[in-house]
């Protein structure tokens, strides 16, 4: 794939893009250069993650060995950008590859943190962990074809990749990235929904889920319009719609999408 790959920051989501790549030996674990901040973390990751890698902390001899990779995955919090990019040795060192998954943070402001690098934005989420996530990417426009098919290749090992001009990125944060915080809130909902009506917890949200679960392949494998599956299960003066009915009165979809619209407000914020 390539001789070698930086981390800047190996924390949940490194790991989750990382550890793919080695499972299926697109990389070996001495092509993997890895920095953390603390001494703690370091030793952490040396007795508990299950490859080999090179792994270095801010100040030890051998950090410089993550900033000569000729393609580095950055993956720090936004808030912390400004400390990292102090931290590079080889600022003058051309055409290396910059991976940044930060929210919100530009290719324009990366590449001003990082001159001549070919700066890349990856917006991805959680379920990249298990190998589900969605992962979109915007590109500066000096990168070439070959380029974007092995960063392409990265992502792809965790799940779907799908590739957007720029100011797609915090729309597409918003919707992938921080809606599995609103799934979880719904399913929590509605299981106390079922406690309330005298179901354990436990069983309520595994019904919850199994519901979920069947709706979802309802719609995505059988091709079912939302509107067929909605009025296939609302019969008149039903259950259902007495349930929707409530949901209107206190404005459930517009609560959503003006969930979704601060989401997105909140990541351009970051820049
Ligand atoms: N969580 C999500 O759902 C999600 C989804 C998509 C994208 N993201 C993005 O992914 C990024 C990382 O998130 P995370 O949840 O993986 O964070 P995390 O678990 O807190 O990991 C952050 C890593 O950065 C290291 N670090 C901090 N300051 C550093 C510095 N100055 N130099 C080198 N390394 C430094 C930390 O080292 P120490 O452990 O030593 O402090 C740690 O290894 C964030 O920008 C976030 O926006 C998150």
């Amino acid at each position: 794939m390539f001789e070698s790959l930086g981390v800047i920051g190996f924390g949940n989501i490194a790991k989750a893009i990382v550890t793919p790549l080695l499972d299926k030996t697109l990389l070996e674990p001495e092509q993997i250069h890895c920095l953390v901040k603390t001494r703690e973390s370091y030793e952490n990751i040396k007795k508990n993650y299950k490859y080999n890698i090179n792994i270095h902390y801010i100040n030890s001899e051998d950090a410089s060995l993550v900033w000569e990779c000729p393609v580095k995955i950055l993956s720090v919090k936004p808030q912390q950008l400004e400390s990292v990019k102090e931290l590079n040795p080889l600022p003058n060192q051309n055409n290396q590859i910059l991976i940044s998954i930060l929210a919100g943070v530009s290719i324009q402001k990366l590449e001003k943190s990082f001159p001549n690098h070919f700066c890349v934005r990856a917006v991805t989420n959680i379920p990249i962990t298990i190998g589900r996530g969605i992962t979109g990417i915007s590109y500066t426009s000096s990168i070439d074809k070959e380029q974007k098919e092995f960063i392409k290749n990265i992502f792809e090992s965790s799940g779907k990749v799908y590739e957007f001009e720029e100011n797609y990125l915090d729309i597409f944060l918003a919707l992938t990235s921080s809606a599995p915080a609103i799934i979880s809130l719904i399913v929590e909902a509605l299981s106390d929904g079922g406690l309330s009506g005298g179901l354990h917890k436990k069983l309520s949200e595994e019904l919850v889920l199994e519901m979920m679960l069947g709706t979802i392949l309802l719609l995505k494998e059988e091709n079912f319009s939302t509107m067929d599956l909605k009025n296939m299960v609302t019969s008149p003066a039903g259950t259902t719609i007495s349930a929707l009915r409530v949901l209107e009165k206190r404005s459930f979809r517009s609560a959503l999408i003006e969930s979704i619209i601060a989401a997105t407000n909140r990541s351009k914020q970051f820049n």
